[in-house]
């Protein structure tokens, strides 16, 4: 049995539609109802519904064997998982934005508000500069609107809530799309399985 951590939502959906497709079909995952785990034992698959950040959470420590998260999560909680495989989808990037009119002053420390504390502190460092990082839960981009930041380090898909409020691109930090992801003991003691829905699920991806 393969235990497959998704995440909740529209993309979770998107993947699970893939995994359907490479033969790891469970019918019951579509009732509309409110359960989180399901199981098909015959084809030796259960999934379980979870939050999109708390996925690498549960494959980190074994509770899933596999799971799919975003490189953002991957990126910020640095987790002790195997990345097995690039899904393609839920293609976005993380990115520095700001107030069309903002002037970087580089004599001044520079207050980046994020969710992702350690993105955006690694890649201030990478660059020598000085920051001061305002850590946020979500709605990222009021705060340079407001004047809590000079910058925000955020996802960007579409770039509309970005263009709605008034907001920019400065500078890209890199290209996320959702991973295939594995837990390491799971990985040594499943590797047949796990291994075979890796190229199940990628030759559908080619
Ligand atoms: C994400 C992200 C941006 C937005 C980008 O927020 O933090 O705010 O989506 O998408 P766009 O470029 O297509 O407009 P999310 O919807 O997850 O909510 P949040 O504000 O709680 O982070």
């Amino acid at each position: 049995m393969i235990n497959v951590a998704l995440p909740k939502g529209r993309l979770g959906e998107k993947i699970y539609d893939i995994f359907e497709k490479a033969g790891y079909e469970c019918p019951s995952i579509k009732e509309p109802n409110r359960k989180l785990v399901f199981e098909n034992a015959e084809k030796g698959v259960r999934y379980f519904w979870v939050k999109p950040s708390d996925v690498s959470i549960y494959v980190e420590r074994g509770a899933a064997d596999i799971g799919v998260c975003g490189k953002d999560i991957l990126a910020e909680y640095a987790p002790e998982v195997y990345e097995l495989l690039d899904l393609k989808k839920g293609v976005c990037k993380m990115a520095v934005a700001s107030k069309k009119d903002f002037y970087d002053d580089r004599e001044t420390t520079l207050k980046v508000a994020t969710k992702f504390v350690r993105v955006a502190k690694a890649f201030y460092a990478s660059k020598g500069r000085e920051i001061d990082v305002i850590k946020l839960n979500g709605s990222i981009e009021i705060a340079p609107i407001l004047g809590l930041s000079d910058v925000i380090v955020d996802i960007v898909e579409t770039g509309a809530t970005l263009k709605e409020n008034d907001l920019e691109v400065v500078e890209t930090i890199f290209p996320i799309s959702a991973r295939l992801i594995a837990n390491k003991s799971a990985f040594k003691f499943k590797t047949e399985e796990i291994e075979t829905l890796t190229q199940k699920v990628k030759a559908l991806l080619d």
